[in-house]
């Protein structure tokens, strides 16, 4: 009977130990792979992201097949030089180049900067037709660009409206991804939802705000 009590509490203490490691282990692997992530998350969205003001700070999300497409549909029948503002991994810049224009990508994370100039040295891309460049867009000169294509953040479209209408030239196309310009008027757009994609033509735009501003001009005077 005594041998019997012993084994029992032998087995239920060797069990209970069992699941004190299966829990442990569990607990490490979690904590492993949660880690894991977040190194991959650091590694390709940190780098860069000090370089400018808290305000006009983007975090690296790539484009989706379906938003590059209808990018590259309301840039059909362009050609010249084309600046993507963050670049990236460099989808829209290949996209671009394969469509025949001259891409620079601007990226201030050298991560992914190194993996997009790999994948243009891996293509054979001449770097006369696509450049990938360590460089803040806000503080560059955009006015040789004719084409201009844009995935980045709500908080930043007001201010990036008033640098492209200072510097681009005339017959200029911003493409812009996801979240439109707050106050200028688009062209055309393609797609819907998340992958909605719209184009601002510089004339027109110039000439739409030059009108409003005469408009307020009036309404002023009349007050
Ligand atoms: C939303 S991602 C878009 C990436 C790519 N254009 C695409 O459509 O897949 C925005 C990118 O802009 C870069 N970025 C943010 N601010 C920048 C700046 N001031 N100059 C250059 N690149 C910048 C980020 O590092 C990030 O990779």
């Amino acid at each position: 009977m005594e041998d019997s009590i012993e084994i029992i509490l032998q087995d239920r203490s060797s069990k209970f130990f069992h699941r004190v490691q299966d829990k442990r282990a569990f607990t490490w692997v979690t904590g492993a792979v949660f880690c894991g992530f977040y190194g991959l998350w650091a590694m390709f969205c940190m780098p860069g992201f000090f370089k400018v003001p808290f305000r006009l700070k983007v975090p690296f999300l790539p484009s989706p097949k379906e938003q590059v497409s209808n990018v590259m549909n309301l840039l059909e029948g362009r050609k010249g030089l084309l600046a993507d503002l963050g670049s990236g991994d460099g989808r829209l810049v290949f996209a671009a180049s394969l469509a025949g224009f001259k891409c620079t990508g601007f990226e201030i994370n050298s991560m992914l900067l190194a993996y997009s100039r790999g994948r243009a040295w891996w293509r054979g891309i001449p770097h006369a037709d696509v450049r990938f460049v360590n460089q803040d867009f806000w503080k560059t000169d955009l006015s040789r660009y004719r084409n201009v294509t844009v995935f980045l953040a709500p908080a930043v479209m007001e201010v990036l409206e008033e640098k492209l209408q200072k510097e681009l030239p005339e017959d200029a196309r911003v493409v812009v991804c996801r979240f439109p310009f707050p106050r200028w008027p688009p062209t055309s757009t393609r797609g819907a939802g998340l992958e909605q994609v719209w184009a601002y033509d510089m004339r027109t735009v110039r000439e739409s705000t030059s009108t409003s501003r005469i408009g307020t001009c009036h309404m002023s005077k009349l007050a």
